[in-house]
């Protein structure tokens, strides 16, 4: 069954807000047109040409350089790349995002965003009063995990990463494991009451796969509960065109990840790829929540407003460490990157562009019997 809430709607767009996402001109659509290059990619010289005011070119380069050269355990020997970091060679080595501190405040303000999207929920799922034993795949920052052993006493929550960025004062029963979801899982199978996971977009090879071992890992009658986003930016109104730096995220992401050779999707909301691995699964009792996060604060609906602050703050914090990585797989230079990233502040800041980027939170709970 599906659930729309209200805060889902585009105050501006009356389209329904399930399918609202995919109606815009959407760059994979523009893409196919015999104008546009064969990606729909544009080259990093093209934000040379963009104009840009000398202010709004000297806020982007700044150096975000930090040094971790002291540290010597081998998952904390980060990837330095044009000065930020990243995490370590081991394991699966293709997550996008910078995991310094400029990148983990992006995702602690997220964290805000989507918390404000679900009303302050942290879960849509029915769980009861006692949860018990709980896993959050791809933790990052842990901040969803600690929030939610706070509210959950009596819970025992486990936040997994591949980087060890979480902070040491956590709850009494919180804690952290480095941990890559993308291998066979080490948990007991039938061990857990709910596991969640919120934003893996880019990170997740095999979306069935990963679902598979969650099931395999809920005791009967457990929830699961995905909130996933697409890595690309629609308008309703054709604020966003294809060329536009906001139209041109979501080709940097796809193009850098077929150059990194990585089958990660970020397409997982329009394509539905996490509703059909837990369908695919077994679970049951299937219901989804779409949203959008405008990314500034455009919209009339106040609480849309917010997040549109929220995400402007977050977006406008750390446009390089978010696209870095990925424009660098495309033979991207520092400077192009930050003349780019400039530009997309720039549109961030524009009222006339009403961007926002889709998001669907998926629960649904294991069979009480088999
Ligand atoms: C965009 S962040 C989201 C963090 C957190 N879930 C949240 O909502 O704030 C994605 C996180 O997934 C982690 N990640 C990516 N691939 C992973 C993998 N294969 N195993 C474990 N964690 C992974 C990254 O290190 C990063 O911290």
């Amino acid at each position: 069954m599906a659930e729309q809430r209200s805060g889902s709607e585009a105050p501006e767009a009356p389209a329904a807000p399930a399918a609202a996402p995919e109606a815009s001109p959407a760059p994979e659509a523009a893409a196919a047109t015999p104008a546009a290059q064969p990606t729909g990619l544009q080259p990093p010289e093209h934000w040379l040409e963009e104009h840009l005011s000398e202010d709004e070119a000297d806020s982007t380069l700044g150096d975000n350089a930090s040094s971790t050269a002291s540290i010597s355990s081998s998952i904390l020997q980060y990837r330095t790349i044009n000065g930020r970091t990243y995490h370590s060679d081991r394991g699966s080595n293709n997550y996008w995002g910078a995991n310094d501190d400029q990148q983990n405040e992006t995702l602690d303000i997220q964290h805000h965003v989507f918390t404000l999207l679900l009303g302050g929920k942290l879960h849509l799922a029915p769980l009861p009063e006692q949860v018990g034993k709980v896993l959050d795949l791809g933790t990052g920052t842990g901040l969803w995990a600690i929030d939610f052993g706070d509210q959950h006493p009596e819970a025992d929550v486990i936040g997994t990463d591949l980087s060890p960025v979480q902070p040491a004062w956590v709850p009494p029963n919180v804690h952290f494991e480095i941990d890559d979801f993308t291998q066979d899982w080490t948990f007991a199978e039938e061990s857990f009451d709910y596991i969640h996971a919120r934003w893996l977009v880019g990170s997740v090879p095999d979306w069935d796969a990963l679902m598979q071992q969650a099931y395999k890992t809920l005791k009967p009658g457990g929830w699961i509960e995905v909130f996933e986003f697409n890595g690309a930016f629609d308008s309703d109104d054709g604020s966003v065109t294809e060329k536009s730096a906001h139209g041109q995220w979501g080709y940097i992401f796809r193009e850098g990840a077929k150059a990194l050779g990585s089958k990660a999707s970020f397409s997982v909301v329009k394509d539905e790829l996490h509703k059909k691995a837990i369908e695919a699964a077994g679970f049951v009792k299937i219901q989804e929540n779409h949203v959008k996060i405008p990314t500034s604060g455009w919209p009339k609906d106040p609480v849309l407003k917010e997040v549109g602050q929220f995400t402007r703050a977050a977006l406008e914090n750390d446009t390089e460490g978010t696209v870095g990585f990925m424009a660098v797989q495309l033979g991207w230079s520092k400077a192009e990157v930050a003349v780019y990233a400039a530009h997309m502040r720039k549109e961030i800041r524009n009222p006339a562009i009403h961007a926002y980027y889709a998001g669907c939170t998926v629960w649904a709970q294991k069979p009480l019997a088999g």
